[in-house]
């Protein structure tokens, strides 16, 4: 990524990973990433977080191409290697400089990274870094998504700089969010990122909120101008309010599950509610998450093979159990052959998950008359208790 200067001083000079399909062998990001890395020139040179490891080349020759000869701070302001993998790199490049954070992401670095103790300054919630005409403040901010990540405010520029905190995974040249595209990719982010964490990330969002903020930097994704923006959206993706919407998670061997689920699409719609199907032998996990914010309601439908629920059915209900989502209705469709144990398999691996239980539909192979019915009234159902709820 070429310099782009964000405000007079201020310049971003991480890099963009077009190419990236996967974060953590487990995320899709279908538009790639950025790191983001920050630049102040002021009486101190001041970089907040760095790059991925490996990616350190183009940061380096990133500061070479401002002519930066001394970095007095790196701030940290999140442990992960995506934004502490170059610290290594960018202190031997720079060995004046120091680590600036806290306690917990210091000892967290010192985990995960060939760094010394002398390397770091501790700071407190709420303390204030003098680089001259700035001063920095530091908002600790737990669980966004690891237990040390804290963001950074410039009260001089109304810079929030937020590390993962609102970004997006989102590769563009651009420096402003500008494509709508970036809402989508934040919700995505947030969904697979902040969601289990919705109740501290509700607590950011109102500390934040007393700030006078004309910019939001985060470490992925571009800067946002229009920073009410975001945040209205975080509110409402954290906020306990669910939509009027189904969400019907499947995997279907030879056609009996499609049968059922196809019924159950059918017979929502005609009630008035919205429905999200996904194969889950075809869908990206990144979109079910993306539906998770909102659904009132997930249904998951899978046969019996191998002497139990199909393991893509499995997978589904533990990414929802992690994702901790506030749907507030569930309900369960088998189809199997001579040993039904779908509701104890899935029941087991979503704990975490408050919702109430609508019964589960046992189909002993192909769906018959009767298991239509049944069909009809799990749509009742769910219909009647998005009324109750003020849905429709
Ligand atoms: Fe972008 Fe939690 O690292």
């Amino acid at each position: 990524m070429a310099v782009r200067k964000l405000v007079d001083g201020i310049y971003s000079v991480g890099v963009i990973d077009w190419h990236r399909r996967l974060f953590d062998e487990l995320i899709p990001l279908p538009y790639g990433t950025t790191y983001n890395s920050y630049l102040i020139m002021d009486e101190k040179i001041v970089l907040i977080d760095t790059v991925d490891d490996g990616k350190e080349g183009k940061l380096l020759s990133n500061l070479k191409e401002l002519g930066i000869d001394r970095i007095d701070y790196i701030i940290a302001q999140h442990a992960e290697q995506d934004h502490s993998g170059s610290l290594p790199a960018v202190l031997s490049a720079y060995p004046m400089a120091k680590i600036v954070t806290n306690a917990k992401c210091k000892s967290m670095l010192l985990d995960l990274l060939p760094l010394k103790e002398e390397d770091f300054i501790e700071i407190e919630d709420g303390e204030v870094l003098d680089i001259g005409q700035r001063k920095l403040k530091f908002i600790f901010a737990p669980w966004v998504h690891w237990p040390e990540t804290m963001l950074t405010y410039d009260e001089n520029d109304k810079i929030l700089f937020t590390c993962d905190f609102l970004g997006s995974h989102y590769a563009t040249s651009e420096l402003f969010a500008r494509e709508e595209q970036v809402y989508v990719e934040a919700k995505r982010y947030y969904a697979e990122i902040m969601m289990p964490f919705r109740k501290q990330i509700k607590k950011h969002i109102e500390r934040i909120k007393e700030l006078d903020i004309r910019y939001i930097a985060p470490s992925h994704g571009p800067v946002y101008d229009e920073p009410e923006r975001i945040v209205k959206y975080y509110e409402e993706w954290a906020g306990d309010d669910v939509k009027n919407e189904v969400i019907i998670a499947f995997v279907s061997m030879h056609g009996s599950v499609r049968k059922a689920v196809e019924k159950l699409e059918n017979e929502l719609i005609e009630r008035g509610i919205v429905v999200k199907p996904f194969d889950l032998i075809k869908a990206d996990i990144g979109e079910i998450a993306i539906s998770l914010v909102d659904a009132s309601t997930v249904i998951i439908a899978a046969p019996t093979v191998l002497g139990g629920t199909h393991p893509s059915a499995i997978y589904a209900a533990y990414l929802v159990n992690a994702l901790r989502p506030k749907t507030r209705f569930a309900g369960l469709i088998n189809s199997y052959g001579w040993g039904g144990q779908m509701e104890k398999h899935i029941l087991d691996v979503m704990k975490n998950l408050k919702v109430e239980l609508f019964p589960t539909i046992m189909i002993k192979g192909y769906p018959k008359e009767e298991d239509m019915k049944k069909i009809e009234e799990l749509a009742d159902m769910i219909a009647e208790k998005h009324k109750e709820a003020g849905l429709m």
